[in-house]
């Protein structure tokens, strides 16, 4: 019989994989995402701009389940998502994190498998006590979760333990860990971040490869040359709501996104655009 984690649905062409309507999350006073609309249609690479405290990551945070809209719907391929973490991983739904979230004392390629256990029937205690039920699945999962490395690079480093990868391997292994899911959707917060030139294009790369085998891919991030080098659609959000949404050349050229930034404060994330991108390949 097949375990409840084993269904899920695959998108097909043409199809609105996700559809996020009228998302609002209050915490207290603050309205940190306010009547949010956004979908994503299949094979598609959207981007998710927008100042430092816009609301990118607490967006994610209601499509993901990790946070329940204070209102508003989420459905991934026309159905509505319960707002958990595990319902929605199993739905098709992946994401990695601003803050990296691997399990530092495991192995890369555990991690990795840690991923695998929501499409297999064994559960993780299970599966570490190696039953004779499960040996096979647990074969098929070993040499899955080698593929994902390999797939993003991290071949030569299987055994070592995640906390001593460098912060770009960290990046590339928590996609590796969202990628064992097997998801439909793919929502990546900040994937670049830390990353010098080189791992950024190694990054753009890896995310093409993705969408080619058949996932969309959202992505949050300050690095205006990667979004625009990236993305099929962007969405800039501002305080919460949606300013401005387009292809990258609408976006790019319109001048409420660039007054967002300037407007917006110092910090590094905040400066303009092209200041920031320029800065970085001037490897400053
Ligand atoms: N759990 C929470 N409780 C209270 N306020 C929160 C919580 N999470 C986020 N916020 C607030 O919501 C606003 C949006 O924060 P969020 O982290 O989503 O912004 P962001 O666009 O991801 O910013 P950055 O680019 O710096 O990552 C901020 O004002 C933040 O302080
Ligand atoms: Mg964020």
């Amino acid at each position: 019989m097949t375990a409840p984690a084993l269904q899920k649905s695959s998108p097909v062409a043409g199809q609105v994989v996700l559809d996020a309507t009228d998302v609002t999350m209050r915490f207290g006073g603050l309205v940190a995402v306010n009547k949010v609309n956004f979908s994503v249609n299949e094979g598609e690479i959207v981007g998710l701009i927008g100042p430092n405290g816009a609301g990118k990551t607490t967006f994610f945070n209601c499509l993901t389940g990790l946070y329940k809209p204070t209102s508003g719907t989420v459905r991934y391929l026309g159905k509505t998502l319960k707002p958990q973490p595990v319902a929605v991983t199993r739905a098709g739904v992946a994401r990695t994190f601003q803050n990296i979230r691997l399990f530092g004392n495991m192995s890369a390629l555990e991690n990795v498998m840690v991923g695998r256990y929501c499409r297999t029937s064994a559960g993780v205690l299970t599966s570490i006590l190696h039953g004779p039920r499960y040996r096979r699945e647990e074969k098929e999962t070993v040499e899955k979760s080698k593929e994902l490395l390999s797939f993003v690079g991290l071949t030569d480093v299987g055994d070592h333990l995640a906390r001593n990868l460098n912060y770009g391997d960290q990046r590339r292994l928590e996609i590796a860990r969202a990628l064992a899911t097997e998801p439909g959707l793919l929502l990546l917060d900040e994937p670049t971040a830390g990353m010098n030139p080189q791992e950024t294009g190694e990054a753009t790369d890896l995310i093409f490869a993705i969408r080619e085998r058949g996932v969309s891919v959202v992505v949050i991030e300050h690095d205006m040359r990667f979004i625009f080098r990236l993305c099929d659609r962007v969405t800039c959000l501002v305080r919460g709501e949606t300013l401005v949404e387009g292809t990258p050349a609408q976006v790019q050229s319109d001048e409420r996104v660039i007054e967002a930034y300037i407007g917006s404060g110092p910090t590094h994330a905040n400066k303009p655009a092209t200041e920031k991108s320029l800065d970085e390949e001037a490897g400053a």
